[in-house]
């Protein structure tokens, strides 16, 4: 699958260990640590997996990181769990997302989501799920993702779903 228009010289890679992760600040200090701290280890348990975003100098400008989890039947709206049986319910799951405080505001927040979606529609092809979902650490980050069609898992205003058949949806072409 086609990868999302990326900036001249910016690049997305496999997070590594070389990669600059500690000079890493997009003014979130949990959102920070993640990945300075955490995303690699976890990549290396199979735990998750982060993808960079390089700019011309080859800094970390922003990253995504995503794994598999599942969710309850319950935890469901009645619109999504109507057709599925109930039981736990695999789900993709957006684990983070950050833009260094130098590259904010040019759009590579939209575009690390852009490429985090088709990351998650190209694997649902093989291991499926039901929804993507996140966690928002914040009203401001709620805002941002409720841009793009996520909305809020019933009973928990912080976590937001897109249903796979929206992904769908999103990933038709124009
Ligand atoms: C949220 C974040 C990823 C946005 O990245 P960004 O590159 O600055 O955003 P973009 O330039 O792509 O902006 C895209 C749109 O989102 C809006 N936006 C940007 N930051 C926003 C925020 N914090 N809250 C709400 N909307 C926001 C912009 O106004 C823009 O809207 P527009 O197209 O209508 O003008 C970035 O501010 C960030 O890394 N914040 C700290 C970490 C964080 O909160 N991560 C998310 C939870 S894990």
């Amino acid at each position: 699958m086609s990868g999302v228009l990326l900036p001249t010289g910016f690049a997305f890679e496999s997070l590594r260990r070389s990669h600059p992760r500690a000079a890493f600040d997009c003014g979130q200090s949990d959102v920070n640590d993640w990945l300075r701290t955490k995303a690699f280890q976890n990549q290396e348990k199979r735990l998750s997996a982060t993808k960079v975003l390089l700019d011309r100098e080859g800094g970390i400008a922003g990253f995504y990181t995503l794994a598999t989890g599942q969710v309850d039947f319950g935890d469901l709206p009645t619109e999504l769990a109507r057709k599925l049986p109930r039981r736990a319910l695999p789900v993709a799951i957006l684990a983070w997302l950050g833009v260094s405080m130098a590259h904010q505001g040019q759009k590579l927040g939209d575009l690390l989501l852009a490429q985090a979606l088709r990351d998650c529609h190209a694997a649902g092809q093989t291991f499926a799920f039901v929804a993507v979902i996140l966690d928002c650490i914040d009203d401001r980050a709620k805002a941002f993702y409720q841009r793009w069609d996520f909305a809020e898992l019933p009973g928990h205003p912080f976590r937001l779903y897109l249903s796979s058949q929206t992904l769908a949806a999103m990933m038709m072409p124009r």
